[in-house]
Formats: C-alpha cells, sequence, structure tokens
C-alpha cells in the first residue's frame, strides 16, 4: 500500500474455494457473540465462583472470551498502541532494517506468516518481539521509540496472563495442591504487533489465514476496527470491539493439558477497504523444554488421554515449518494414535 498499489497483487489472492465467503460470516450481536467476563473481583484476589465458572463455560463452548476490569492501567495500554503506531508510522526503509524469517530472532518484521511455504500471503505486517527463556529477550532488544512501552505493557499482560491461566484450571474443579505441583507456568512470550492495510478487495485475500494459536494462552489488544472472527461450528462469528478490553483465547497447550475438555478454537481475520487495523497478540507458553500432556487427574477410563506427550519446543518447531494450516490440523502432532 506504502508503494500505491490499487489491486491486489497476485501473490496476495487465493483460490477461489478458500476466499472468504460472505455466506458463512456473522458479525456480533448481542444474542450470538462470544462471553464478555467482568474480572474485578478475581483481579482483586478474591477467588469468586460464578467468574471461575463462567472463564470455564467460556473455554468449553467458544474457546475465546472478552474481559473487562482486568487490572491494566489504562496508561499503559495507551502507551501501547502508542508506541505501536510510531513503530508501523516509520518509513519503510526504517521498519525494513528488522526484516527477518528468523522463529528465534529476538525482534522481526514480517509480511504474512511463512511466505517461503504459502501459496498465497496474508494481507498483513507483523512485528515480533519474543522472550524465548535461555535463547534471547527481544524486549530489551526492541528499537528505542517503541522499547519503554512494550515492556511497560508485558510487565502488566503477564500479570493478567498468570491469573488467567491459574483460572482457567480452577475451573477444572482442580485442587491448588495438584495445580502447583503439575502447572509448567507461561515463562516464553512471543508478541506479534499486527498491522492489516486497508485492501483493496477484501473478496480475495485473508489479513490472517484461519488457525488455532500453538502457545497456552494468547491476550489480544484489539483496536476499534472489526475484522477478527471465530470459529462457531461451520460459521465465522466477529469479535466485537470493546473499549478497555482484551480477548483471550485457549491455546493448543491447554487444549493438550486439558484432555480435550476446553478448545483451542480456529480463528482469522478479514480485511476492510477503508481503514488499517492493528492488534497485538501475546502468545504466553511453556518453556521449550517442556513437556505437556493431558493432566493425569482429566484422564479416566470413561475419557482417556486424547493426547500423547510433547516437548513444547517441538511442537512449535513443527508449526514454524508449515504455512498456517486449517481446522487445527497443528494439534495433529500432538494426537495419540
Ligand atoms: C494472531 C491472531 C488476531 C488479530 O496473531 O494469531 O489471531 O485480531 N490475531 O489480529
Ligand atoms: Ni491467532
Amino acid at each position: 500500500m506504502d508503494s500505491g498499489v490499487v489491486s491486489v497483487p497476485s501473490s496476495f489472492i487465493r483460490p477461489p474455494h478458500l476466499r472468504p465467503s460472505l455466506s458463512d460470516q456473522i458479525s456480533a450481536h448481542d444474542y450470538i457473540e462470544i462471553p464478555i467476563i467482568d474480572l474485578s473481583e478475581l483481579v482483586s484476589g478474591i477467588r469468586p465462583l460464578p467468574i471461575i465458572h463462567n472463564i470455564g463455560r467460556a473455554c468449553q463452548e467458544w474457546g475465546f472470551f472478552q474481559v473487562t476490569n482486568h487490572g491494566v492501567p489504562q496508561e499503559i495500554v495507551d502507551g501501547m498502541r502508542a508506541a505501536c503506531r510510531n513503530f508501523f508510522g516509520q518509513p519503510a526503509a526504517e521498519r525494513n532494517r528488522f526484516r527477518s524469517q528468523n522463529f528465534e530472532a529476538p525482534v522481526a518484521y514480517a509480511t504474512s506468516f511463512n511466505p517461503h511455504l504459502e501459496k498465497a500471503r496474508d494481507w498483513k505486517d507483523v512485528f515480533y518481539v519474543r522472550d524465548l527463556p535461555g535463547k534471547c529477550n527481544g524486549f530489551d532488544e526492541a528499537p528505542e521509540i517503541c522499547k519503554k512501552a512494550f515492556q511497560a505493557y508485558r510487565e502488566e499482560v503477564q500479570k493478567l496472563a498468570n491469573l488467567i491461566y491459574r483460572a482457567i484450571f480452577e475451573s477444572l474443579g482442580l485442587s491448588s495442591d495438584y495445580l502447583d505441583k503439575e502447572l509448567t507456568g507461561i515463562h516464553r512470550l512471543i508478541m506479534a504487533v499486527n498491522y492489516y492495510p486497508p485492501c483493496p478487495d477484501p473478496s480475495l485475500t485473508f489479513g490472517l489465514t484461519g488457525h488455532s494459536d500453538i502457545s497456552s494462552l494468547t491476550v489480544l489488544l484489539q483496536d476499534e476496527v472489526p475484522g477478527l472472527q471465530v470459529r462457531k461450528g461451520d460459521k465465522w462469528i466477529g469479535v466485537k470491539p470493546l473499549a478497555n478490553a482484551f480477548v483471550i483465547n485457549v491455546a493448543d497447550q491447554i487444549q493438550i493439558l486439558s484432555n480435550g475438555i476446553y478448545k483451542s478454537v480456529e480463528h482469522r481475520v478479514v480485511t476492510n477497504m477503508d481503514k488499517p487495523r492493528m492488534s497485538v497478540a501475546c502468545f504466553f507458553g511453556p518453556r521449550e523444554e517442556i513437556k505437556i500432556a493431558p493432566l493425569s487427574k482429566l484422564v479416566t477410563e470413561s475419557h482417556p488421554a486424547l493426547y500423547k506427550e510433547v516437548v513444547f519446543g517441538d511442537y512449535a518447531k513443527n508449526f514454524y515449518s508449515q504455512e498456517l494450516l486449517a481446522d487445527r490440523a497443528t494439534l495433529q502432532f500432538a494426537v495419540r494414535e
């Protein structure tokens, strides 16, 4: 778009049967939308059963929910948005200094997900910042125009993620003692700042192809421009942009740990012709060397283990060696034969 294209270049055009189809999309209405959960009590240290229960139900039925009164200070979020605008507002030459397809680079700028392997690219640019324990911490290496805000945001969002991660497993009725011993934590973070430019023809391409997230838990900050859609059966439901909220979703490792009770649900982003859209996705996962398997308490004779034990680093490697796969196909890596 910087170079003035007025139509979608062929490298972004999908084959006709894989294009966004208007007939399977539903925008969010009051009667059908992902749950919205007020976290105020949880944030203040009370562990109220109704909230824990609602989180559990959302994880089971949708794999997605939005949270309000989440404890992340407004000025931190405002600072984050400004920092993202700072990064993407730079001339292309400045952004391009960070161009890299290395999935272990501390910071990297890229177009689409895995362009060398994709038949059609996605209509987005992304700036990654990675904290991979034992390998690198991109939050110390981000450019000065966004570094401080990124660090402050990370700190607050990590607290929120820890709180929700714990609540998700509490909602399965597991005791605190058990969780202290069995939960491996979410110490690895990949932050993706997504920038979706306006698109000359949204019927030809996606902002982001349908996929499930591979880590444990994703915390997403949207702006006011719609685009994110979540799969519900054979329909795609729009996620309504809500001021002062985060979108939370269960990712693959929670599906494995919960032995399939909680769902890592497919989602995608559609483009529009008028407005750029920005989002910040924080993918929280376990350290690479951690082995993930269904929690022993959730494996019974009537509900045997659906997944085998996988080393998270191997799971991630498999994901990055392919284009984005539809139908949650990345999870096949852990399915028991
Ligand atoms: C992702 C993602 C959604 C969005 O980056 O994995 O699903 O709204 N992003 O940008
Ligand atoms: Ni995603």
